[in-house]
């Protein structure tokens, strides 16, 4: 349908609505759940987390209870979107009640978490950005919504691109770490990935952006803390990947949670008008975050849910998920000339807009049941699935070429997290089940591996024996990141450094298997153990695709897209900090802490490979508007190998104090053993300017540093004068 055409029906049904069918058309309704038990949903939850109730008490309770879909609100035309709905039979059931009892017939939008795949689960959007490999990024989106759309999914609350530089933040999991230029380029990939070539096609999913804004620098690492920083910064470090994912076409915009100097993202008209429809020119939806809105009562902006309702519709808020605010106040606030309705029909234009170009209108049904028995799990899915997990891992260690291991080689597994399949597919993975996901353990029967399995260490030393080589698998459970889940302290379980010593004190070669879904502060294996993986929350494949770079079939590549602090007291720690006017150094009046290093463990950028490589004839200059860089990598081991090559400026001196490197360009290549490429950068003016004290943006001059290497710590530069 061409645009004008749903222009024009976007109106006219606008005309035809009344105002409880357009507050209806902004209202999206997560089914809550009744059951056996006295207490709400939520309240159960807490008891479960509190420990007032066990795990298991609470899922026989789950058990019993069953969803209420608030039906007759549907009916009566109350409901425009849900949340959650993950199941084709059952987001039909509705959508026929939706289009054919409610007056107006409008069809209904269902939205849900698909954050790292559906039923394929792939690797934490942490451990993926590792990858560096935007093509990948936008396969693992497309996989995602192949699936999630036949389960009747519209809309993906996906993907989060807060830069995030504090490791006690659980939701660190979530994006793709600390650096700007990589959020950028991560979501506006996934957005691609997400939506398709058209959003029409009953397999495009709708991508909303989230969490707008700099939600990922709470204070202290504690979710959903206040955030308080200059324009500069907001500006510089925060925004850019927003911007780049509604350039890459995003659909949808969820604010934060937070405030920003004191504003609650969610009823933040500076945030919401001035910049996302102003500035940036965005035309899609804003959906809240979860209850958001009521929770403008919390914050100390609102005196009461109606002043909030009041206050978020004004600002520019326009769906509201789960809070009511909207079904209870909206209408009387229009009513009492509080809210001009033109505010109302504004966003539930919005709303109807994205079901237009969704194609909800011409087939309100893009999915059945068939389809989606056909569309989970493929082998084509699982291929991919295994391909971004190995092409996640990052090898942080390996001392004596310990791996990759001889085909023959007999491994001593030891850990909890090498069998359990419900652990692998991290945080955030709603759709995933834990029979899909493959153990250490399980692929290791499958390969015909010679293995022997000690859970908690048990037989460790008979094991050790009979073994050539001893394989840890250690790290977080997945309940340890993500939402609600920021760690003041983000060392290893003392169980785990307890088997990692007993393994060591055999004399046997040693390796880790990290599970996470943030950085650790390891600084003990870092010294000890001689080889480590970082495996991260690896999803379906992670069994298979630890095996695969454990025993060398893929030679590893991936990089940390977040610095590993050597202990809590740390963070925040990232790579592109300023340098203070008394860098961390040996004397003692310098930016330093007098009981931990200034340095990280394993700094940005950072992963080895089987194999080495080494960077020569660095060149760079100015042409045109641009500076053009270029290096020679070659390869100079003996085996191929694939390395990420990384381009970092320095601004040397300018108006402002600015980051000792920032990551202008990455590029992954495929080098043969002995093979040299020549690496390009061309890094426009435009991506080297900043902010001034007056909010200005000024051009970067005078010199600029130039360093090219596999990690942040690369030393090959140049400088030259613009
Ligand atoms: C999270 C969002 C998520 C939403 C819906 C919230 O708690 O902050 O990221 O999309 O729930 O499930």
């Amino acid at each position: 349908m061409k645009m004008k055409q749903y222009e024009q029906r976007i109106q006219t049904l606008l005309s035809n609505m009344t105002l409880e069918e357009k507050i209806g058309q902004i209202q999206q309704c997560g089914p809550s759940l009744v059951g056996a038990f006295d207490v709400s949903f939520d309240e159960l939850l807490n008891m479960m987390f509190d420990g007032r109730i066990s795990k298991e008490e609470f899922d026989r309770l789950m058990g019993t209870a069953e969803q209420d879909f608030h039906e007759e609100d549907l009916r009566a035309g109350k409901i425009g979107s849900y949340n959650g709905i993950g199941d084709s039979a059952i987001a039909n059931r509705l959508q026929k009640i939706a289009v054919e009892e409610t007056r107006l017939g409008i069809p209904l939008l269902f939205g849900y978490d698909v954050i790292h795949g559906f039923r394929t689960v792939t690797p934490i959007p942490l451990a993926e950005s590792c990858a560096c490999e935007p093509a990948l990024w936008e396969k693992t989106g497309r996989v995602a919504a192949e699936e999630a759309t036949a389960a009747g999914v519209h809309l993906t609350f996906a993907p989060m691109v807060d830069v995030a530089r504090d490791a006690r933040w659980g939701r660190i999991s979530e994006g793709a770490g600390e650096d700007v230029l990589l959020n950028s380029a991560y979501g506006a990939a996934k957005v691609k990935g997400f939506q398709g070539d058209d959003l029409s096609k009953p397999d495009a999913m709708a991508a909303c952006v989230k969490h707008f804004a700099a939600y990922g620098a709470g204070e202290a690492g504690r979710d959903y803390n206040r955030v308080d920083m200059s324009m500069q910064r907001l500006w510089e470090e925060y925004m850019p990947p927003y911007k780049a994912c509604i350039d890459s076409g995003a659909r949808a915009v969820m604010p934060a949670f937070n405030d920003i100097n004191g504003v609650p993202c969610t009823a933040n008209p500076w945030l919401l008008r001035d910049i996302l429809r102003e500035k940036w020119g965005f035309d899609g939806l804003v959906i809240s975050d979860s209850n958001a809105i009521a929770e403008c009562v919390d914050h100390g902006l609102a005196e009461d849910k109606r002043d909030a309702a009041k206050q978020a519709i004004l600002a520019g808020m326009e769906m509201d998920m789960s809070s009511n605010s909207y079904a209870e106040y909206l209408k009387n606030l229009v009513e009492s000339g509080e809210v001009p309705e033109c505010v109302v029909d504004e966003a539930a234009a919005d709303v109807l807009r994205i079901k237009f170009e969704l194609g909800l209108f011409d087939n309100p049904y893009q999915t059945s049941e068939e389809r989606e028995r056909g569309a989970m799990l493929t082998e084509g899915s699982r291929a991919v699935a295994r391909e971004a997990a190995v092409k996640s891992m990052v090898l942080l260690k390996n001392e004596n070429h310990i791996l990759p291991l001889k085909a023959d080689a007999r491994i001593g597994i030891f850990g909890a997290l090498a069998a359990d399949q419900g652990q692998m597919t991290g945080a955030w993975a709603i759709g995933a089940r834990p029979e899909d996901c493959v153990s250490i353990v399980e692929a290791c029967g499958a390969r015909g591996i010679s293995y022997q399995y000690s859970e908690d260490g048990k037989d460790l030393l008979k094991i050790a024996a009979s073994s050539d080589v001893l394989v840890a698998a250690i790290g977080e459970r997945k309940e340890e990141s993500g939402e609600a889940a920021s760690r003041a302290d983000i060392t290893l379980r003392k169980e785990d450094l307890a088997l990692v010593r007993d393994l060591l004190a055999t004399g046997k070669p040693v390796a880790v298997v990290l599970f996470n879904g943030r950085p650790l502060a390891i600084p003990e294996l870092a010294e000890h153990v001689p080889a480590i993986l970082e495996a991260w929350h690896p999803g379906v494949e992670a069994g298979p695709a630890i095996l695969d770079v454990l025993f060398g079939d893929v030679n590893p590549s991936g990089k940390l897209t977040t610095t590993f602090p050597a202990s809590s007291g740390q963070c925040p720690m990232y790579y592109a900090h300023i340098n203070t006017g008394r860098p961390g150094g040996k004397s003692k009046f310098t930016s330093k802490y007098l009981d931990a290093p200034v340095e990280p463990v394993y700094p940005f950028g950072y992963g080895l490979s089987y194999t080495t490589f080494a960077y020569d004839n660095l060149a760079a200059e100015q042409t045109g508007e641009a500076v053009h860089v270029s290096v020679s990598v070659t390869n100079t081991g003996s085996r191929d190998g694939d390395e990420i090559v990384q381009c970092y400026v320095q601004d040397v001196a300018a108006k402002r104090v600015r980051p000792v490197r920032q990551l202008k360009g990455f590029e992954k290549v495929s080098l043969r053993a002995g093979e040299t490429k020549t690496v390009d950068f061309v890094i426009p003016f435009a991506e080297l300017s900043y902010y001034d004290w007056n909010m200005e943006e000024v051009p970067c001059e005078g010199i600029l540093k130039v360093y090219v290497g596999g990690d942040s710590r690369a030393e090959l530069s140049r400088e030259i004068r613009i």
